[in-house]
């Protein structure tokens, strides 16, 4: 039997779920692909660290050992930042890899280009991960694209925000405790910085809108503010009157303009998104024809976000071993 042969680049939260997944589902993968999915190759950055990797695959820290394996089908992508990962896709999208990646960064920034790329080499990129954790955010959203217009999303993108908010209202741990917790859960970024200052959101929020509309807003118009000086004080004011602070990124896709922020806001109970608790995400979107639909489920951590990743996975594997069965059909 053939088998289809992966590489993860990095092994860390995300890296060790999308592993660990392939290795708990290999059944259920055989099934849906018809094939064998082999773990080939892992790029990581410290040789030093102890992990548990079967001793048959190459753990490396050069990329060029990767992208030169013969036969590779799909690199999935969990490292962290813009540069080198943005490089390494493309290189690998040159080479008619296809591409799976969870970094959110990089794909605000630079996931336009790596589609266009992509389209031009007749490869595929998968990104259901950068947004949401296991959220199946993205495909819902192509999914209604195909007749409704999308006039709004607003939701909690940030999985660490709003546990940090949950622990200090529901527990009563200070921030920096929280924060700690998140950390250790898998939840937060190596660098928490991006997850409690807003920017992290505000990147998921950028590549929901360039799925939408093909177009992001001028980043310097979108109000941007994190969780950072929220106190235990205000959480416990605002919890007397009924209420609860909540991190909420917003949307609005006018005719001539978009309209976009990520904030704390002080919710009412009759606030959609006000029992949304822990590493929950929830993301409302409002469409022409549909109305409202809003999805709710665990924003971050390993298992979740390797769901995303896995899913988009099949479908490409599906759709590409489709385009091959039409190709071969029509010669
Ligand atoms: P992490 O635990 O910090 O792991 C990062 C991994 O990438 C580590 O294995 C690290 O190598 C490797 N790495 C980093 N820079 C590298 C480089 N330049 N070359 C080679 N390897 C490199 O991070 P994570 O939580 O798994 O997140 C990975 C990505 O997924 C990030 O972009 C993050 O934003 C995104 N994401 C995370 C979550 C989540 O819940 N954690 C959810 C969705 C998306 P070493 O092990 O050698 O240090
Ligand atoms: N650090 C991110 C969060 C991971 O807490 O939401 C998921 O993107």
């Amino acid at each position: 039997m053939t088998v289809i042969k992966v590489a993860l680049l990095g092994f860390g939260t995300v890296g060790e779920g999308v592993y660990s997944a392939i290795h708990s589902h290999q059944t259920q993968l055989r099934k849906l692909l018809g094939k064998e999915v082999e773990i080939v190759a892992i790029l990581i950055r410290d040789q030093t660290k102890e992990r548990k990797i079967d001793a048959n695959v190459l753990v490396t820290t050069n990329f060029e050992d990767i992208i030169n394996i013969p036969d590779l089908d799909v690199i999935f992508e969990a490292i962290v930042g813009e540069e080198p990962s943005r490089s390494y896709l493309l290189q690998a999208i040159e080479k008619g890899i296809h591409v799976v990646t969870a970094n959110k960064e990089m794909f605000a920034n630079h996931g336009h280009e790596l589609i266009q790329r992509a389209q031009q080499n007749e490869t595929k990129i998968g990104f259901e991960a950068t947004t949401a954790g296991g959220v199946p955010i993205i495909r819902t959203i192509k999914q209604l694209l195909q007749v409704n217009r999308i006039t709004k999303i607003q939701g909690i993108l940030n999985g660490t925000s709003n546990f940090i908010l949950t622990e200090m209202r529901e527990r009563k741990l200070s921030f920096d405790k929280a924060l700690q917790l998140a950390q250790k859960k898998g939840y937060a970024e190596a660098d928490p910085t991006n997850d409690i200052s807003g920017i992290d959101a505000f990147y998921k929020l950028m590549i929901l809108s360039q799925l939408v509309i093909n177009q992001q807003p001028n980043w310097s118009e979108v109000i941007i503010d994190g969780i950072v000086s929220i106190t235990q004080e205000q959480i416990k004011q605002a919890e007397k009157r009924g209420q609860r602070f909540k991190h909420i990124a917003e949307i609005t896709f006018n005719d001539h303009s978009l309209v976009a922020s990520v904030q704390p806001i002080i919710v009412d109970s009759n606030h959609p998104l006000y029992s949304i608790e822990g590493v929950e995400n929830a993301v409302a979107i409002e469409a022409s024809l549909v109305g409202k639909i809003t999805l709710q489920g665990p924003g971050a951590g390993k298992l979740a976000t390797a769901s995303a990743m896995i899913e988009d996975f099949v479908d490409i594997i599906q759709h590409s071993a489709t385009k091959k069965r039409l190709e071969y059909q029509s010669i």
